[in-house]
């Protein structure tokens, strides 16, 4: 990445778009630690990343990847990822948070049940709401959502909708969407070029402005398709 330079103000959505490889993900992962720039500063809160404990750090920040990990352990463990500390209560009520107490209902043994390794017996629909669940036990300030692409039956979809709209309200969040519907949702827009910024701005701004990539991104995106991964707007110049 280089010149990419930008402030999200506390309690924004900022939405990252930007074709496959451009950079969105490593984003995140510069923000959560997993590398370090080789120049350059991220701050959060005005802290330089390097003078945060790592530990206070990823308590603060609560991730969701693209892909979900789902480990070959009970349902509680998988949600509470080890911390004993959260009670079988507050992960009930996490799970009905995202809609998935139905789903709790139907396992044998309850948050006991032991969910296999990779997820089988899980939808990638349902894997991505148990990783909401993770979130809200974790109950983090800063939400970073990379958005799977996977496509998902309407019924799953609007689950994952209204658990996004739960998890982002009253959070500072950098949301990577693949979903019209999610970049709805979002203060401003950031639309990343291999490793550079192209566009930063309020939705409202770009949304106005007939000549934005964003704009016109929104425009050829097509009605029965929610996803707005690759579309031709998103193409560099090059191609
Ligand atoms: N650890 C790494 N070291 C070197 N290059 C990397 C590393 N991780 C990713 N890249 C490269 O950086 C570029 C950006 O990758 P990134 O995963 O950020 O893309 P993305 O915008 O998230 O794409 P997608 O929409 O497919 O998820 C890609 O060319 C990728 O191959
Ligand atoms: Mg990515």
């Amino acid at each position: 990445m280089r010149e990419v330079s930008f402030h999200l103000a506390s309690g924004r959505i900022l939405g990252i778009v930007g074709r496959t490889g451009s950079g969105k993900s490593t984003l995140s992962r510069l923000l959560f630690r997993l590398y370090d720039p080789q120049s350059g500063e991220i701050r959060v809160g005005n802290h330089p990343l390097p003078t945060l404990q790592l530990r206070s750090l990823r308590h603060h920040i609560g991730m969701v990847t693209q892909e979900v990990q789902i480990f070959h352990a009970s349902v509680r463990d998988n949600l509470t990822l080890f911390n004993s500390t959260i009670s079988d209560e507050q992960i009930k009520q996490a799970l009905v948070e995202v809609e998935m107490s139905g789903w709790l209902a139907t396992l044998p043994n309850g948050l006991d049940t032991i969910i296999g390794a990779a997820g089988e017996g899980l939808s990638a629909g349902e894997a991505q709401l148990l990783a909401f669940a993770r979130v809200f036990l974790s109950n983090p300030g800063i939400i970073v959502l990379d958005e799977a692409s996977s496509r998902l039956d309407p019924a799953t979809e609007h689950r994952i909708e209204q658990a996004i709209h739960k998890l982002l309200a009253g959070r500072t969040a950098l949301v990577i969407a693949h979903r019209l519907k999610t970049i709805q949702r979002v203060d401003d827009i950031l639309l990343l070029e291999n490793g550079r910024i192209r566009e930063w701005g309020t939705r409202a701004d770009l949304e106005k402005d007939p000549n934005s990539h964003f704009s016109r991104l929104l425009h050829t995106a097509p009605a029965s398709d929610n996803s707005i991964a690759n579309q031709p707007e998103l193409a560099t110049d090059r191609d």
